[in-house]
């Protein structure tokens, strides 16, 4: 259970990280709140000690290649959709989220066995802003659609959980997956010059603003994929390669 103080160090480790002068090491600095694991308000410490180093987090931390999370920044995303007469294929680029600096972490559910050790964090984020530049191509039936332009998401009431699940191998927490569950209470998608004409356009875009809790479901398990891998890769090799338990927690 002790490992689950690791979290706490890696979560506010970063606030100290300017003093770190190895790379490959982030000490877990004598200021940072840690949680006992004894204690009885285990899960309650650790959701306050992220939600008080989350801020640090989102404005990046260049010592370890962290970059800032708010807005984010994704240079390129490509999703494969189909789904009954609808065939297509979208790539993003540029794309900028806004909102993650509002996240608000509501519970963590810490969860260790030998050395298997998994976190589910819940968080909520008021309102999320998306944009870029975009390229669809696919059918519809029998008749192609498909071109370039800009898009823009709004979405309000986002609820989302993180599963972190992973192992503890040579004093490192090695995480194997990273699942992110999204819920969205309102959704507003505008896009401009994708489907050929104008008015052809606005139909695509009436139908995705009235059925995007359908299409967004669709979506869903590919991009959930992709998030995994990529975030998956990200904390391992940006955070807890660098973090020590044994050191970090004696
Ligand atoms: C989203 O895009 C639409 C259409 O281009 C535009 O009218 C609107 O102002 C954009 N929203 C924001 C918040 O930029």
């Amino acid at each position: 259970m002790s490992s689950i103080r690791l979290l706490c160090a890696l979560f506010c480790a970063i606030a100290l990280v300017h003093e770190v002068s190895c790379a490959e090491e982030v000490l877990l600095p004598r200021s940072v709140k840690t949680c006992k694991h004894e204690s009885s308000d285990y899960s309650s410490c650790l959701r306050l000690a992220i939600q008080e180093s989350w801020l640090s987090f989102v404005k990046g931390i260049p010592e370890l290649g962290l970059p800032v999370l708010d807005p984010m920044e994704v240079d390129m995303m490509e999703n494969h959709y189909s789904a009954g007469d609808v065939q297509g294929r979208f790539v993003l680029r540029n794309v900028k989220t806004y909102g993650l600096a509002k996240a608000n972490f509501l519970a963590v559910r810490p969860y260790r066995s030998d050395n298997i050790m998994n976190l589910e964090i819940d968080l909520e984020i008021p309102k999320v802003f998306i944009d870029g530049d975009c390229k669809a191509e696919g059918s519809v039936a029998h008749y192609k659609i498909g071109g370039k332009g800009y898009f823009n998401t709004s979405m309000e009431g986002v609820s989302i959980t993180w599963g972190l699940e992973g192992r503890i191998e040579n004093d490192r927490w090695v995480i194997q997956h990273f699942h992110v569950y999204p819920e969205v209470q309102h959704m507003q998608v505008y896009f401009t010059d994708l489907f050929g004409n104008e008015d052809m356009n606005k139909a695509v875009l009436n139908f995705v603003n009235e059925y995007w809790p359908v299409l967004y479901k669709g979506m869903l398990p590919t991009v959930e994929k992709h998030w995994d891998y990529h975030l998956t890769d990200f904390v391992n090799r940006l955070i807890f390669s660098k973090i020590s338990a044994s050191k970090t927690f004696p």
